[in-house]
């Protein structure tokens, strides 16, 4: 990967876990920057090993060839907007994490800039993330490629050919980690009921979903082919399945993620006018 100065503007969760995931890959610290107003934040991104901590978001888009706006949707207009003149000066690649903005409000706030906005997932803490893409229309070939090294540090990416889509990424990874973890409640629940310790249920639940998830990644099958070679006629896979389509389980997951994406355009409209 180039080596060139990255900037995260807001040193929060999502910032820390993409400087750790570059650290990790022996990205040189002194061209890592971050700026933000808490300072416990600071303190944090400086343990973490990030080159050049600070208050002062102008400093870091003066440095950087690569600026990552990794602020709270409410809060990236107040951030962004005093930056115009600098990014104007110093033109670096914006890359924007935050959730619900549109390329629109980005470029009213910080000029016909070379964009990508980005829609990454929590997962990207354990480098298991995975990141959509959207390119505005300056975003040169160069640029698609530091994108690709700055989000392949927390895992996989992929690029988007219209904005409206990353509402449906939002839903679906997103907050897709948040559906995950409440299947496995339910599951862990069930085993206790059954009778199993929490701490074996917990196990248990836990490790299914990361065998069932790469086997899915591994193997050249769609899941419904994988979930039928699993369901033996008459067996116990079958019968919980049967359950689970009598409840109603599909368009209910499928109403909640459209719920989810109504939700995400909503947001839009809130913090990203222009
Ligand atoms: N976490 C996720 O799962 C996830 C997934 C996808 C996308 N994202 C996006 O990633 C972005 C960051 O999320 P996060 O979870 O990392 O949030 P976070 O932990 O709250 O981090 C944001 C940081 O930005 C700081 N900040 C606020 N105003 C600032 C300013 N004017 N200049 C510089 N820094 C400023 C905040 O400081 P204060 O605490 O003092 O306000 C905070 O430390 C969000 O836009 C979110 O939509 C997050």
């Amino acid at each position: 990967m180039q080596h060139v100065d990255i900037g995260f503007i807001g040193a929060g969760n999502m910032a820390r876990s993409l400087l750790g995931g570059l650290l990790a890959q022996r990205y040189p610290m002194e061209r890592l920057w971050t700026s933000d107003p808490d300072p416990g934040q600071r303190e944090l991104a400086t343990a973490l090993g990030v080159g050049h901590v600070s208050a002062d978001n102008d400093e870091v888009v003066a440095h950087c060839a690569v600026v990552v706006v990794a602020v709270k949707p409410q809060m990236a207009r107040q951030a962004l907007a005093p930056l115009k003149e600098a990014v104007a000066t110093s033109k670096p690649l914006v890359i924007s994490i935050a959730a619900g903005i549109p390329l629109a409000a980005l470029e009213s706030w910080l000029g016909a800039q070379r964009i990508v906005r980005c829609m990454p997932n929590t997962p990207a803490l354990v480098s298991q993330g995975v990141t959509a893409m959207l390119a505005n229309a300056h975003v040169t070939d160069v640029d698609r490629v530091l994108a690709e090294s700055i989000m392949g540090a927390v895992g996989q990416w992929l690029w988007l050919e219209q904005e409206s889509q990353l509402d449906a990424v939002t839903a679906l990874s997103g907050s897709g980690p948040a559906y995950f973890f409440y299947f496995l409640e339910a599951m862990i629940e069930a085993g206790c009921e059954l009778g199993l310790s929490e701490g074996d249920a917990r196990t248990l639940a836990l490790q299914t979903a990361l065998g069932s998830s790469k086997m899915a990644l591994q193997s050249d099958l769609a899941p419904d082919a994988l979930r039928l070679q699993v369901t033996s006629p008459g067996g116990t896979t079958e019968r919980a399945l049967a359950v689970l389509r009598n409840g109603g389980f599909s368009p209910l997951v499928k109403a909640a993620i459209k719920a989810a994406e109504e939700r995400a355009r909503e947001l839009a409209r809130d913090f990203g006018s222009q």
